[in-house]
């Protein structure tokens, strides 16, 4: 199944099994690092053939995905990346107390009060459901899993939340089984749950992933592009989140439901320049691009109290680019030096507050160029 779909991927199966284990070369074609896609049609995800039960090859395994930040402006659904320090963690396990076949979440951890909002059933979490589709995929009936959760990032924050735990789950099945699934079908396992919590984009779920920007260059087929900022040349993400939910089913409804052809031109230009200027690792030309977004943008923005203003504090602080992270509430701001960074965010958490009375937290974050990956497991 791997080899089948490395062969849609034009990667070699070995490239294409474990993303746990791949790790592209920095020194590779920067833009065709990893091109990956699989038709919805032909994915082994709906695949209904029979073949062998896998084996598992641990009792337990967890994985950690990173918080991600889309759209990046002019990239409204097809453009992301993700980023250090914030996350979320799925433990995978063997359950020989349930069914064979079968998936629990036996429990959700937190320290953020949003979190008790989450449900445990399996075709309602954002973890159980990529975690069914990747069982699906794989066609596990021998044995039953049990997943943890334990939730690093706030819901409807604009960081990626329920993408962060539907990539996490996606790796820890995949990895509990030895890691037979290409990238491109664990993306498409973590959109099975971001069509049904959020709506179906894999700008958040693509770089969770994969790690690193991911542009999405087609959904059907799926086909993913990977994109290096070069190594070596710092990019600092300045991520402030005001005590505000914004739920990207409730932003995504507030969307034009049509762009003039001045608009298209002009986010189109946009994006090719933040394309270029991540390639050229250009801090100064992305930042430009990611502000320049004339659909969403403008249409979200008022939905967020002091967002105008916070974006204007960011860029008067020395940011070179700001926009909303995602579908927000989440501003983010880029820049080219931590020392930097930080300045700029306690200058958008005064401005949240002074512009639009809410407390904000701010974060100072990097690239992540590794995506979800393996952090524990207990063999058998
Ligand atoms: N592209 C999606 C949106 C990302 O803006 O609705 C949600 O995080």
């Amino acid at each position: 199944m791997a080899a089948a779909a490395a062969a849609q991927c034009n990667i070699s199966p070995s490239t294409s099994r474990s993303h746990s284990i791949y790790r592209p070369s920095p020194t590779h074609l920067r833009l065709s690092t990893v091109r990956c896609c699989v038709s919805l049609q032909t994915s082994s995800l709906t695949s209904t053939t029979t073949s062998p039960d896998p084996p598992p090859h641990f009792t337990s395994l967890s994985a950690f995905a990173p918080a991600t930040v889309a759209n990046l402006g002019p990239g409204f659904d097809f453009l992301g990346c993700a980023v250090d320090s914030l996350g979320d963690t799925v433990t995978a396990a063997i359950d020989p107390a349930s069914p064979p076949g079968s998936l629990s979440i036996s429990s959700i951890t937190s320290d953020l009060p949003s979190s008790s909002k989450l449900s445990r059933d399996p075709h309602v979490n954002c973890a159980g459901i990529a975690a069914l589709a990747v069982m699906r995929a794989l066609r596990v009936r021998s044995v039953a899993i049990s997943l943890t959760l334990h939730k690093g990032l706030p819901l409807g924050s604009g960081l990626g939340s329920s993408a962060a735990s539907a990539a996490a789950a996606a790796v820890a099945v995949n990895e509990l089984f030895g890691g037979p699934l290409s990238l491109s079908e664990l993306v498409h396992a973590g959109l099975e749950s971001e069509k049904k919590v959020s709506g179906y984009h894999a700008d958040n779920v693509g770089p969770a992933i994969m790690g690193g920007f991911v542009l999405i260059r087609s959904y059907e087929p799926l086909e993913l592009l990977r994109l290096n900022f070069p190594e070596g040349k710092e990019l600092v993400f300045v991520l402030v989140s005001p005590d505000f939910e914004a739920p990207t089913k409730k932003m995504r409804a507030a969307l034009p439901a049509d762009v003039s052809m001045k608009d298209h031109v002009k986010n189109s230009s946009q994006a090719a320049a933040l394309v270029a200027a991540v390639l050229q690792g250009d801090v100064r030309l992305l930042g430009s691009a990611v502000s320049s977004d004339g659909i969403v943008e403008p249409t979200r923005a008022p939905l967020i109290p002091g967002m105008v203003g916070v974006k204007k504090a960011a860029l008067e602080a020395g940011a070179t680019g700001c926009t909303i992270s995602g579908a927000g509430p989440t501003v983010v701001a880029l820049t080219d030096c931590e020392e930097k960074g930080k300045y700029i965010g306690e200058r958008m958490v005064e401005a949240f507050l002074s512009e639009g009375g809410l407390k904000a937290k701010a974060t100072v974050s990097q690239l992540d160029r590794v995506g979800a990956r393996v952090i524990d497991k207990n063999a058998l």
